[in-house]
């Protein structure tokens, strides 16, 4: 089991009469196995959120649970939530191997690994994304945008996460790269059952990867459901404006077409 859980959740930026709520009373449940799909307008909150749920955004009212515990008071289970984010350059300490990098996630599970057991969970982490283990004690810079985002991913995975949060981590990718990048999502789901809140603003990307998806608008959620009956049938005007904006929506096969090519490649 492992539901992420928001309830009536508000967070706000600045303080007193300045204070403004950018999440204003979020209900959301990322159920066991599944991935939940966040979109909105960019400045809608769909970052403050995702950085509540790991402690980085500080929720003024209501809460955060992971199977009923309360993520605010209990910092154990806040290690249960891990946060791939947009930019996995930004993500990665640019002197440190990657082999390090993705160890210094097991040191978060608080196990006490010998050497040795700890250079084969790396490798086996590295090959679990597709990144060749051999080049662990390679720096970032060697590696392609892809590749560092798959070894983002590999670090937040050595943590045993009960849940990822995964905040536009193919923004910044090429297209070609991005359906790398979201196949190994499937393969994961597949594999471990992940338990994903994935926020995009590309409502195909996110069309690919999630079970349902919840719209977010000036802090609150104004559309939730299936995915396939939310962006088919869309009841809320916002989200139908939404999806007008986005011009590949009109073309989600040719996105599909585009992932399986990369892959093949
Ligand atoms: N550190 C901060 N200090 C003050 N205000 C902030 C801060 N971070 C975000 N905000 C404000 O909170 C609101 C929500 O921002 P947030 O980054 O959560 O939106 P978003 O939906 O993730 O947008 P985007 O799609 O552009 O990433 C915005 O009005 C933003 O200006
Ligand atoms: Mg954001």
């Amino acid at each position: 089991m492992s539901e992420l859980a928001f309830r009536d959740v508000r967070v706000a930026y600045g303080r007193g009469r300045r204070a403004q709520l950018a999440v204003d009373g979020v209900d959301l449940t990322v159920r066991t196995g599944t991935t939940h799909g966040l979109v909105g307008e960019s400045g809608s909150g769909k970052s403050t959120l995702a950085r509540a749920a790991v402690g980085m955004a500080t929720v003024s009212a209501g809460t955060i649970t992971l199977d009923g515990a309360d993520l605010m008071r209990r910092a154990p289970a806040r290690r249960r939530v891990q946060m791939v984010f947009q930019d996995p350059l930004a993500a990665l300490d640019p002197r440190m191997p990657v082999g390090l990098s993705v160890a210094e996630g097991l040191l978060a599970t608080g196990q006490r690994l010998t050497r040795a057991d700890r250079e084969a969970r790396v490798r086996a982490l590295l090959e679990r994304v597709h990144v060749d283990p051999g080049r662990a004690g390679e720096l970032p810079a060697s590696f392609s945008g892809g590749q560092r985002q798959r070894i983002t991913i590999a670090r937040a995975l050595a943590a045993d996460p009960a849940v990822l949060v995964a905040d536009e981590i193919t923004s910044a990718l090429d297209v070609s790269v991005q359906g790398v990048v979201l196949n190994l999502l499937r393969e994961l789901q597949d594999e471990l059952a992940l338990t994903m809140l994935f926020i995009s603003h590309n409502l195909a990307v996110v069309r690919y990867v999630s079970d349902e998806v919840s719209v977010m608008r000036a802090g609150r959620i104004v559309e939730h459901g299936p995915t396939g009956t939310v962006l088919a049938a869309p009841t809320d005007d916002y989200t139908s404006e939404l999806l007008r904006s986005v011009p590949v929506m009109g073309r989600p096969l040719d996105l599909e077409d585009d992932l399986e090519d990369a892959v093949d490649a």
